[in-house]
């Protein structure tokens, strides 16, 4: 196969958690850059019009979702709508989550800080995952990416309250492996992504703060935090034919942070 028809995914049928905002948001013109149609799903309604206005503009659809991804009844609207509007989906980047709570160690955390994060970051990404997967299993093909973090493969040195969002992102990478092994004779392949520290909104408190930014860079060989925008060609490997033969698939876009 040439280079070119391998990564393409032109007309086919994604949807983005989370894709209001950062991370999300750069996927999810990353797949309408390479021809995908694309629902926005997230909480923040204003933001999910706003991208999908700037992936309407590339010449492909899309369709803005209001969703709470640890509403389960909600997401089977989303499921529904996606279908109905689309017909069919081929690709889901399972990315919606929330930062840390309270930032607190575990002795002091407030049980509501841990089980927040919990609901959004591993149990609202399964219900995504089981619900989506339900329709590829009847479909006998779909690619399902999730994002996971260096979170899930170290600590993160510096800082306090991780013990949930850790977790969280430890068991995505597990359940990565889960789904890979569970749905690979239904021709589904699910893989992760583990970004390292990259600039969005979720890193603007740290972002202002130069000595605390510092501190984060010397934790990067590459001596640099990472842009949204370098997330898209790990994700147009992962939905297209190119990883034809990869899943349960760890995928590290961290600028080396995890080879110190
Ligand atoms: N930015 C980083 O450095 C970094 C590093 C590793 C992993 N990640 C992961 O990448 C993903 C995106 O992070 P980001 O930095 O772009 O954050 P962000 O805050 O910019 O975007 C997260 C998006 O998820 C949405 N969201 C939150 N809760 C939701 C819910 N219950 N239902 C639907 N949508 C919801 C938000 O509205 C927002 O648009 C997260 O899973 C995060 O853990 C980020």
């Amino acid at each position: 196969m040439a280079i070119e028809p391998l990564f393409c995914v032109d007309g086919k049928k994604a949807i983005v958690t989370g894709a209001a905002s950062g991370l999300g948001r750069a996927m999810a013109l990353g797949l309408a850059e390479a021809g995908a149609d694309v629902a926005i799903a997230d909480i923040n309604m204003d933001g999910t019009q706003d991208v999908a206005r700037q992936i309407e503009r590339l010449g492909v659809r899309a369709l803005p979702i209001h969703v709470d991804i640890s509403e389960s009844g909600q997401v089977e609207q989303m499921v529904e709508t996606v279908l109905r509007e689309f017909g069919t989906i081929d690709i889901l980047i399972n990315n919606a989550g929330i930062p840390p709570v309270g930032r607190l160690p575990s002795h002091q955390m407030k049980q509501e800080s841990w089980d927040k994060v919990i609901n959004v970051d591993l149990r609202g990404l399964f219900l995504c995952a089981r619900l989506v997967g339900q329709k590829m299993v009847e479909q006998r093909s779909g690619k399902i990416i999730n994002i996971a973090s260096i979170s899930g493969m170290l600590v993160n040195k510096g800082q306090a309250g991780m013990s949930a969002f850790c977790s969280a992102k430890a068991a995505v990478i597990h359940l990565t492996k889960v789904l890979a092994t569970e749905w690979a004779p239904y021709n589904i392949k699910v893989n992760c992504i583990s970004p390292g520290y990259m600039m969005t909104p979720a890193l603007q408190d740290v972002a202002k703060d130069p000595k605390r930014l510092q501190q984060l860079i010397d934790l990067v060989p590459m001596g640099r935090i990472g842009e949204p925008e370098e997330l898209k060609g790990a994700v147009l490997f992962l939905a297209s034919e190119a990883s034809s033969y990869v899943t349960g698939h760890n995928l590290v876009v961290d600028g080396g942070h995890t080879a110190w």
